[in-house]
């Protein structure tokens, strides 16, 4: 064996689970050649920089962490730009900071060892093609959490709705092999992990070629040990009779969907070509609220997309109160270079003020409408998976199936326990909660007083 000290590998993530998954599957990757991870980048030999460009500001905010990381270099580090603003910039991102030497979208992670390689003799090397069979199944992800795992079953896109630049920096939609999802699962919960997070840009289209996401649903709810299973982020034209069919079947299915709906104008969802109606979004709520009635649903909404009025504004007010939101990742219209988007007419455009506005006011609606259901749980029993140590360290930080935060007394030793929990306050957004003492008496009847 050789006595050289093995390189280190520092790998910072932006954006979205996605590119988590991505940057566990670049660790493993670089693993298997001799890499350590490390937890910061200072005296890292490798700094990847894994981004997103889904908006300006995304963008924005890594060109500034870019410029910082030079502090943080040694004279023969090397720095290398992956994901989604690598793929959209390619060589421009060579161009704007010299000192990255590397430019690696996200089908190209199995050519990082190489390119490192080339980097150490001085090259700068871009890798942006997007390649339809990549889905990394020799990798092996290193994993840091012990509780949860998301798993990729689909890479890319194939919708164009008109705001996004996913489609261009993820490729064409494709789905992993079933058979490929099930042993990944199967290999997660050997680790003790019992909650499993499918991942896609509009999961539930998956198909395989031979089977589609109700097939994928009721295989991996039947692995032994998974407890819980979520998936993120289904599109509400891919929910057919079959796949909404296989949520009452399956049990380990949680009672939470973050389901996102963009606007609730239908005149707004025509120019965003998001391929349904107000009315049709509705109706997709309601069917899956009659299979699953205590389902809690999250959602994404764009505010200020080009030509949204006043009117079209208060139309997705009343639709997040119609479909009951309990909460709403809410973004102002960022236009996206090259998206169709940014080729309606300049009169469209909703100036940065009235946009704000809006924001402000739908933040509101959401905030108080989360509110008012959270302290109508107050007082009830329900089950907590325990995920970390709270910020503060002297709490436990957990979760409820549908997705509820809430806080309690322990120590680190209850980390990925399940308990039943009284939830007992609440901020409106989070809750704090006490351990239910006899934990299988507290699922029995009460027995009567007297
Ligand atoms: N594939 C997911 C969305 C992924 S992007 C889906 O279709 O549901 C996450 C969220 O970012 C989107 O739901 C949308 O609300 C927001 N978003 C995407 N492009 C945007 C843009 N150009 N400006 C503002 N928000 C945007
Ligand atoms: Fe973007 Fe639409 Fe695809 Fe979601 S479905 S990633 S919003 S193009
Ligand atoms: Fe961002 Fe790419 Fe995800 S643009 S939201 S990291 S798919």
């Amino acid at each position: 064996m050789s006595n050289a000290p093995r390189p280190t590998v520092y790998i910072e993530t932006y954006g979205c689970q996605m590119n988590v998954a991505d940057s566990e599957l670049m660790y493993g990757t670089l693993a298997a050649q001799g890499y350590d991870a490390v937890e910061s980048p200072d005296g890292a030999d490798v700094i990847l920089v894994n981004t997103c460009a889904i908006r300006d500001h995304a963008e924005q905010r890594v060109i500034g962490r870019l410029g910082e990381l030079r502090r943080h270099m040694k004279a023969d580090t090397i720095v290398g730009v992956t994901g989604c603003m690598a793929q959209r910039l390619g060589p421009r991102l060579l161009e704007k900071a010299r000192h990255v030497s590397l430019v690696v979208g996200p089908d190209g992670y199995r050519a990082l060892p190489q390119l490192l390689d080339g980097a150490r003799n001085g090259e700068r090397g871009i890798f942006t093609t997007f390649d339809l069979e990549e889905h990394y199944e020799d990798v092996t992800p290193r994993r840091t959490d012990p509780v949860k795992a998301w798993i990729p079953v689909q890479r890319g896109c194939d919708y164009r709705c008109t705001y996004c630049i996913v489609p261009h920096t993820r490729g064409p939609e494709r789905s992993r092999k079933l058979d490929d999802v099930v042993r990944e699962v199967r290999q997660v919960v050997e680790t003790g992990t019992t909650e499993i997070v499918l991942l896609g840009q509009t999961v539930n289209s998956y198909n395989d070629g031979t089977h589609d996401f109700a097939d994928l649903l009721r295989a991996v709810g039947a692995v032994d040990g998974v407890r819980r299973l979520r998936y993120t982020s289904p599109h509400p034209n891919d929910f057919t009779p079959r796949v909404i069919a296989a949520h009452a079947e399956v049990g380990a299915v949680c009672e939470h969907m973050h389901l996102p709906m963009q606007s609730g104008s239908t005149r707004v969802l025509k120019r965003m070509l998001r391929r349904y109606t107000r009315e049709e979004f509705l109706a997709c709520v309601a069917t899956l609220r009659t299979v699953m009635p205590s389902l809690v649903l999250t959602t994404d909404i764009i505010v200020g997309f080009p030509g949204e009025t006043d009117e079209d504004f208060e139309e997705t007010v009343s639709a997040v109160v119609e479909a009951g939101f309990s909460d709403a990742f809410t973004f102002k219209f960022s236009p996206r270079e090259g998206t169709p988007a940014t080729r309606l007419p300049a009169e469209d455009t909703v100036p940065d003020d009235v946009a704000g506005e809006r924001l402000q006011r739908l933040i509101q609606v959401v905030r108080a409408q989360s509110r008012e259901q959270n302290l109508a749980l107050l007082g009830t029993r329900t089950e907590v998976l325990i995920e970390r140590l709270a910020r503060d360290g002297e709490l436990l930080m957990g979760r409820t199936r549908d997705w509820k935060t809430v806080l309690v007394p322990g120590d680190a030793s209850l980390v990925n326990t399940y308990h039943m929990v009284e939830l007992t306050g609440t901020t409106g957004s989070t809750f704090t909660g006490a351990f239910v003492k006899d934990e299988r008496a507290s699922r029995q009847p009460l027995p009567m007083a007297g």
